[in-house]
């Protein structure tokens, strides 16, 4: 499943968060991974980017907004048993990209909010969910994932995906642009 939603958020929380956002990218830490690789059962992505912690403006639209768009939107009923257990924010300069990859185990719903008006849309590879970390990996470096879907991703709305079933990527940016990222489990 994957999902895309327009006009999500006010244009204040869209500032707030762009600041928060551009506040926190001082200690972003880089992310850096030349070549996927297989590590136990666990498929690495190649990965550029860089990553930073949420702040309060996050963490705000999180437990309120987002999660209603998760719960109800969606037609989720986890209730009180949808919970964010890792919320971030990413840099990508261009260039820098997420290579194909499934969510940790525990997010069952990931949504990424975007905060940059030119970003490329998500690929997602919905003929390989489900598919395990080692099939995964072997189609990466085999160069048979088969054509990915290309869900847009609007500025002042987000993009939700079942992270850890649903293999997706983040291609090259061709703008420098920041994404929040928030994994429900
Ligand atoms: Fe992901």
């Amino acid at each position: 499943m994957y999902h895309t939603f327009t006009r999500v958020f006010t244009e204040r929380q869209t500032t707030a968060l762009v600041a928060e956002a551009d506040a926190r990218r001082p200690e972003a830490t880089p992310v850096a991974v030349p070549q996927a690789r297989l590590h136990g059962d666990h498929a690495i992505p190649a990965s550029r980017f860089r990553r930073a912690g949420t702040g309060p403006a996050l963490d705000a639209v999180v437990t309120t907004v987002v999660k209603r768009v998760v719960r109800d939107d969606l037609g989720l009923s986890f209730g009180l048993g949808l919970i964010p257990v890792r919320t971030a924010y990413n840099y990508y300069d261009p260039g820098d990209h997420l290579g194909v990859h499934l969510d940790a185990p525990e997010c069952r719903y990931t949504v990424l909010v975007p905060l940059s008006p030119q970003i490329e849309p998500l690929e997602v590879y919905p003929a390989l969910a489900g598919a395990g970390a080692r099939e995964l990996h072997h189609r990466i470096i085999t160069g048979t994932l088969g054509p990915p879907v290309r869900v847009p991703a609007p500025y002042g709305g987000l993009v939700v995906v079942q992270g850890s079933v649903m293999p997706h990527a983040r291609p090259p940016a061709t703008h420098p642009c920041r994404v929040a990222t928030v994994c429900f489990g």
